[in-house]
């Protein structure tokens, strides 16, 4: 059998294990590794990010597939601004790049593209392109990709903290009145639905400040393949990994006919 036949059976023989019943319907990724990965090749750490966009391309369209209804990446946070000028500068050129070269594609797939992050400190030409693409993309409803820049987790709940203070000084809401729901109401993923599940990629066992709030109880699925590196393979592999879980928000798994006794250990 030829490598290419071994492939496709390996990958014909992954997607037919998928519960197509089970598939997340969010799916929050962090892709990391792209600096190791050039590194191991002797490249500068920009080829890495470079090959990280045609992964995050092949990603998304094998989540369209699959069925999944929003992907959310974390393409730069806030702790991001320490990096060399340099690679902060090639990174900023990237995404304005990315955008130009794919927001036709994106709105033809029918896809909705939404950033999520402080967008004040970039430069004003990626912020118009930025602005221009969630504009063009608004009232697609096929699946929706959030992009993370300049986002933190942290500052992401003390902002919320401090809409809810205002609020309250104001008398608009009363302190008692203050809940998850409310919470909620204000974050930057409002009105979208928590991820089921996290991959990260390249080994690394944190969250980093990712969607603190929002990634209570998802699954966590690490990868130790770097991001360049990254396939829909690999990203069958995590989804199945995912249905093989048995999730239970911190309760008991829910047989028919088990016994307290017959479960407390199973938590
Ligand atoms: C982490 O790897 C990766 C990033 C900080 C950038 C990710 C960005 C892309 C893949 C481009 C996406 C483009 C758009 C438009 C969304 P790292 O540099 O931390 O790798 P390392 O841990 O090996 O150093």
């Amino acid at each position: 059998m030829s490598l290419g036949k071994i492939i496709d059976k390996k990958y014909n023989d992954l997607s037919r294990r998928i519960d197509m019943q089970k598939v997340p319907e969010h799916i929050a990724i962090i892709m990391d590794g792209n600096g190791r990965w050039a590194a191991k090749k002797g490249l500068p750490r920009s080829f890495g990010h470079k090959s990280g966009v045609s992964v995050l391309k092949e990603i998304l369209k094998a989540s369209k597939k699959l069925g999944c209804k929003v992907l959310t990446v974390y393409a730069f946070s806030t702790e991001n601004w320490t990096r060399p000028i340099e690679e902060v500068n090639y990174l900023i050129n990237l995404f304005c790049e990315v955008l130009k070269n794919e927001i036709e594609e994106i709105h033809q797939e029918s896809i909705k593209l939404k950033f999520i992050g402080d967008l004040t400190p970039f430069p004003e030409n990626l912020k118009k392109i930025i602005y221009s693409s969630e504009s063009l993309t608004k009232n697609n409803n096929t699946f929706l990709l959030n992009v993370c820049l300049n986002y933190g987790g942290r500052q992401e709940i003390v902002k919320v903290a401090k809409e809810l203070a205002l609020k309250s000084s104001s008398g608009e809401i009363k302190p008692s009145e203050v809940n998850e729901e409310l919470f909620n109401s204000e974050l930057l993923t409002q009105g979208i639905k928590d991820p089921e599940l996290l991959i990260r990629t390249s080994g690394e066992k944190r969250i980093s400040n990712f969607l603190l709030w929002q990634l209570a109880y998802s699954e966590i699925y690490i990868s130790d393949v770097l991001w360049p590196d990254f396939n829909e393979f690999e990203f069958l592999k995590a989804i199945i990994d995912y249905q093989s879980r048995n999730r239970r928000f911190g309760g008991i798994e829910s047989l028919p006919n088990e016994s307290f006794e017959d479960s407390q250990y199973s938590s």
